[in-house]
């Protein structure tokens, strides 16, 4: 046999039926285990033809997408059955040859009205083509994040700029700053407080000296009192009356009668209507020679010294009291006789 011959036995149709210029092997017609090896090839008996997919025309009704793609998975043992059948669609020219090109150039119908397995082969193959191409997408995108994350990592090991370390320290050093601040404004603080207890502690070493006014005024000449007058000008200022009376033993005399109560120490008042000294306080009542009569004064006022100076005025010593009780009303600096 001819090669022609042959190949038209593999394909289970005459050799002289194929029509001339189709000498190419549709896609799923491959050559494939399934296709009857040539005799001088393998020397092997022809195996029998693989089963026919099941079709529109064996069912009697339309093909369901997993028979149409189950048809498509098997359709090399297919298409080396329907080999034998003309085909009605003109076939492919020789110069495309490979079963891909072939079927590609054919007008494939789409996939629910396709019933012809290479049809179904075809769909398969562009589908595969499809995910390859997302894949191959997916890929591109993905690439240049898989280059970025080294630039992050390397970004994390950078050493920090010398710019941050300078404001840390910067930060530190001014709070560093803040707390001596405070700590030598406490000890401050406690060193003042404590010089102030030491400085009020010191006072008590030193005596308090207080002015003392002068113990002696001068009251003027004995000329300028008239008998029976009371003097008050001295009162408020030095505690004192100068008064001219022979009430207490009928001699005129001029003696300088202490302002202060016997009592509890308020200052009389003279009522010159009454003639009498009158304490304000509780009541207690004083002739004019200074002796009480009534209230709680228990003894009479007292005198102060009286001399007469060089100068012919009188002078008046606070430091020198006479007291009448005890008879010192007597002596003769407790009195100017006139
Ligand atoms: Fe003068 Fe009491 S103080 S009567």
């Amino acid at each position: 046999m001819t090669l022609k011959e042959k190949l038209a036995a593999a394909r289970g149709r005459p050799a002289g039926s194929e029509p001339a210029g189709t000498a190419s092997v549709p896609a799923a017609a491959a050559p494939t285990a399934s296709a009857p090896a040539s005799p001088e090839i393998g020397h092997e008996e022809p195996s029998p033809p693989a089963p026919p997919a099941p079709s529109r025309e064996t069912l009697g009704r339309p093909l369901t997408l997993q028979e149409k793609l189950a048809a498509a998975r098997s359709g090399g043992a297919g298409a080396a059955a329907r080999a034998a059948k003309p085909s009605p669609r003109p076939a492919a020219s020789p110069a495309t040859s490979p079963a891909a090109r072939a079927a590609s150039s054919r007008a494939v119908p789409p996939l629910e009205q396709a019933t012809d397995p290479r049809d179904l082969a075809e769909h398969l193959r562009r589908a595969g083509a499809e995910q390859a191409k997302k894949a191959q997408g997916s890929t591109a995108k993905a690439a240049p994040t898989s280059k970025a994350a080294p630039r992050k990592a390397e970004s994390k090991v950078v050493p920090p700029r010398p710019g941050r370390e300078v404001a840390v320290s910067a930060t530190s050093r001014r709070g560093l700053l803040r707390v001596g601040f405070w700590i030598a404004a406490g000890w401050a603080a406690f060193t003042a407080g404590m010089a102030t207890l030491l400085a009020g502690s010191a006072r008590f070493f030193f005596p308090n000296v207080l002015a003392e006014p002068p113990s002696t005024i001068k009251v003027g000449s004995p000329g300028d009192f008239e008998k029976g007058q009371v003097e008050e000008r001295w009162k408020a200022e030095w505690g004192f009356w100068i008064v001219r009376s022979d009430a207490y033993d009928g001699e005129d005399k001029i003696y300088a009668l202490s302002s202060i109560c016997t009592h509890l120490g308020c200052p009389p008042n003279w009522l010159a209507s009454e003639q009498k000294f009158k304490c304000p306080c509780h009541g207690s009542g004083f002739y004019i020679s200074g002796v009480n009569f009534e209230g709680p004064a228990p003894r009479p006022l007292e005198r102060y010294k009286l001399t007469l100076g060089d100068d012919g005025q009188l002078v008046v010593d606070k430091s020198q009291k006479y007291q009448e009780e005890l008879g010192q009303w007597t002596d003769p600096e407790s009195y100017f006789k006139v």
